[in-house]
């Protein structure tokens, strides 16, 4: 496997879904379908759900049923996103070297943007269940609670939620409560992804994997974070396609500023390498296909620790 040409490979198809099944523009609410198309559209690594599918074939899959949560999962990033850069929160202007969605639409309709896509990401993952079969509707129940979980107040908006009011009253977070922001902030979507992914196999495989995937979910995004903090710090925003010092200027006390860079950039590649480790242990059928999703994981998680992006 050529690691570069898969993860484009990949990464192109996530992309195409996703476009694929967010809503047409048209009708009297044009201009919001048009913003969430624009939030979307914008770019991004697609991480999510080009690991979500990933997850999938690891562990057996070999339906559609997978698109439709890839889907749903980049909206939920994508949303979240449009939110973080709001005035009211990191107040950012720029994302994937492009105008935020609010200082294109306005903070008004980059709220309801959010609000678009966050509901359309349920809409959107509901559709699975009409063409799940047997085995698959169960593993769409188990995804779908999944995702709500990872996505709410129990994970993703949880950590948002101390992020946000550390920043406003100028809390000294402790290592406990800096880890808690970010495995809930990051890592919860990621173990969505990779969660999601299993649980839609729907095979012995993904029960046996669930509790390892969880765990590398939440070493990768603890790292991921990680690597998010340091490049905010020795990025450039022209090579970010955010600004660099958004930490900063928010008087943010991130995991970085709490360990120090060094320490940060060694743990960074401790938890990357033992999230690579967990997931080239995992079972599988044996079939080439899971194998070679397997090591495109690993390869890619292992590569995370030197993104510049
Ligand atoms: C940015 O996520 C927000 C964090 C959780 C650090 P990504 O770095 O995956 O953003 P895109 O989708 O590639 O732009
Ligand atoms: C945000 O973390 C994570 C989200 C849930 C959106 P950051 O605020 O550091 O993410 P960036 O740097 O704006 O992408
Ligand atoms: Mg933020
Ligand atoms: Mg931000
Ligand atoms: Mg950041």
């Amino acid at each position: 496997m050529n690691f570069k040409e898969e993860l484009q490979k990949r990464t192109a198809e996530a992309e195409r879904i996703t476009m694929e099944l967010l809503p047409e523009v048209s009708g009297h609410a044009a201009t919001v379908m048009d913003a969430m198309r624009y939030s979307v559209g914008a770019g991004g690594k697609r991480l999510r759900p080009v690991m979500m599918q990933a997850a999938y074939e690891l562990c057996g899959g070999k339906g559609t049923v997978v698109e439709y949560f890839m889907a749903a999962l980049e909206m939920i990033h994508n949303y979240s996103l449009v939110h973080d850069d709001l005035p009211e929160m990191d107040n950012d202007e720029l994302r994937r070297g492009m105008p935020t969605t609010h200082i294109r639409y306005g903070a008004g309709m980059a709220v309801l943007a959010g609000d678009g896509l966050l509901n359309y990401a349920y809409e959107t993952a509901m559709k699975a269940f009409a063409e799940a079969k047997g085995a698959e509707r169960e593993g769409c129940i188990e995804a779908l609670a999944l995702l709500a979980e990872k996505a709410g107040i129990y994970g993703m908006v949880g950590g948002q939620c101390l992020d946000v009011e550390a920043e406003e009253k100028g809390l000294n977070l402790t290592q406990e409560q800096i880890l808690y922001v970010y495995e809930n902030k990051t890592a919860a979507l990621l173990q969505a992804a990779l969660g999601c992914g299993a649980a839609l196999a729907g095979t012995d495989i993904s029960a046996k994997n669930r509790a390892d995937l969880q765990k590398a979910g939440y070493d990768l995004g603890i790292a991921f974070q990680l690597q998010d903090d340091i490049l905010d710090i020795e990025s450039t925003t022209e090579e970010l396609g955010k600004p660099v010092g958004s930490d900063e200027r928010n008087g943010k006390k991130t995991y970085v500023s709490y360990l120090g860079m060094d320490a940060a950039k060694q743990e960074q590649a401790r938890l990357s390498k033992e999230a690579a480790a967990l997931v080239r242990a995992l079972e599988t059928d044996g079939s080439a296909r899971a194998g070679e999703a397997k090591e495109f994981l690993a390869e890619l998680i292992e590569h995370l620790v030197e993104r510049r992006k």
